[in-house]
């Protein structure tokens, strides 16, 4: 276990999702589907989406924002680092964490995006434990927030149906007390499966042009069946990683939330984990996968549920296009 006398601490959440919902009905009308199909397969009934709103992905970042920066009572000046998990950011240039970090009004806050597909919010979250045990930094906001629908192929029924948009924030601050807050964080990559999702054009490769845009490569292409074998065994390789890392025994974890991405990969891995239903946190009904925001929409609705409490020992749990997967744990 970790004797270092800093710890990083999680001391406020926020979450943002937009209005307007697309149920699975909306979609029986718009490609060959069915509710069936669609609850059976992945769990989800509903996804929160930013349709024709105008909202970006720094409005949804910034909403979750302000209102991490409220629950954590501090000021925006006092935030030191800015990182924002995102693959789907305002635009290319500048980073969507410098136009978060305007509107917050955190100039003194250094800022940068973090592509990791849906790992982004543990990436970030990784990335904050380090900055502020190193002494270099005491207070870090971290985002995961995703506009999916900005590059999903609504005419591919098996990508369509499965994303939605949202943002999830947290700050992280320094305490200089052993073994709280991140306890230990493991996060991993494999670029020997790129092809197994991805976004063909759009980025310097290929560029977009109308017969990109018209067959579809500039949405996102997914091996669904090969990416489900990897997730369920990494996460539980992840899992196993941080529980020993942290000296913790697997039964004195409160909660365990896991990335929102489809219910048989959820289940199989609580089975694997031997979670119990009432220590698993489920939310992926209501939003689809949110990519890099799932968790962090997630921990403020556990919160808000009391099923996550001051004190409770909490499993993260992701995985995400790369590939890239990760686990933290943390003490709430
Ligand atoms: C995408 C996913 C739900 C597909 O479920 P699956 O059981 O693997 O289904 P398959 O891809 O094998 O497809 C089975 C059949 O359903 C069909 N199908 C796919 N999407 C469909 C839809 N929305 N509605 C109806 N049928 C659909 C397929 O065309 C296929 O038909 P066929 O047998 O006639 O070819 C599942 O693989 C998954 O969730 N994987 C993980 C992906 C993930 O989490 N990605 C995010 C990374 S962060």
């Amino acid at each position: 276990m970790k004797n270092s006398p800093i710890s990083a601490r999680i001391i406020g959440l926020g979450a943002y999702t937009p209005a307007k919902v697309l149920t699975n009905a909306d979609f029986e009308k718009m490609v060959d589907t069915s509710d069936e199909w669609i609850m059976s397969r992945t769990g989800i009934k509903r996804r929160h989406v930013v349709g024709d709103s105008g909202e970006a992905a720094s409005d949804l970042a910034i909403a979750a924002a302000r209102d991490a920066i409220a629950a954590a009572h501090i000021s925006p000046e006092e935030i030191d680092l800015i990182l924002i998990g995102t693959v789907t950011g305002d635009m290319k240039t500048p980073s969507t964490a410098v136009i978060v970090q305007k509107a917050l009004g955190a100039m003194n806050a250094a800022a940068m995006d973090i592509n990791a597909a849906c790992v982004g919010f543990l990436y970030g979250l990784t990335t904050a434990k380090a900055f502020i045990e190193s002494g270099m930094y005491k207070t870090v906001l971290v985002v995961g927030v995703e506009v999916l629908t900005s590059i999903t192929n609504y005419q591919d029924r098996t990508t369509c149906v499965l994303f939605g948009d949202g943002a999830g924030a947290a700050i992280l601050r320094r305490e200089d007390t052993a073994n709280t807050g991140i306890l230990s964080a493991y996060i991993a990559a494999d670029g020997s499966h790129t092809q197994l999702l991805y976004v063909t054009a759009g980025g310097s490769r290929q560029k977009v042009t109308v017969e990109n845009m018209n067959n579809g490569s500039t949405g996102i292409y997914m091996n669904g069946s090969e990416i489900y074998k990897f997730a369920v065994r990494n996460m539980e390789d992840a899992a196993k990683r941080v529980i020993a890392d942290a000296g913790i025994k697997p039964e004195d974890i409160d909660l365990v939330i896991p990335h929102q991405a489809n219910i048989r990969i959820i289940d199989s891995l609580a089975k694997r984990l031997h979670v119990p239903d009432e220590k698993l946190f489920v939310n992926i009904q209501e939003y689809g996968n949110t990519s890099s925001a799932s968790i962090g929409i997630a921990m403020v609705e556990a919160q808000q549920q009391g099923r996550m409490k001051k004190g409770d020992l909490v499993l993260l749990l992701s995985f995400g296009g790369g590939l890239v997967w990760g686990a933290i744990l943390f003490r709430m």
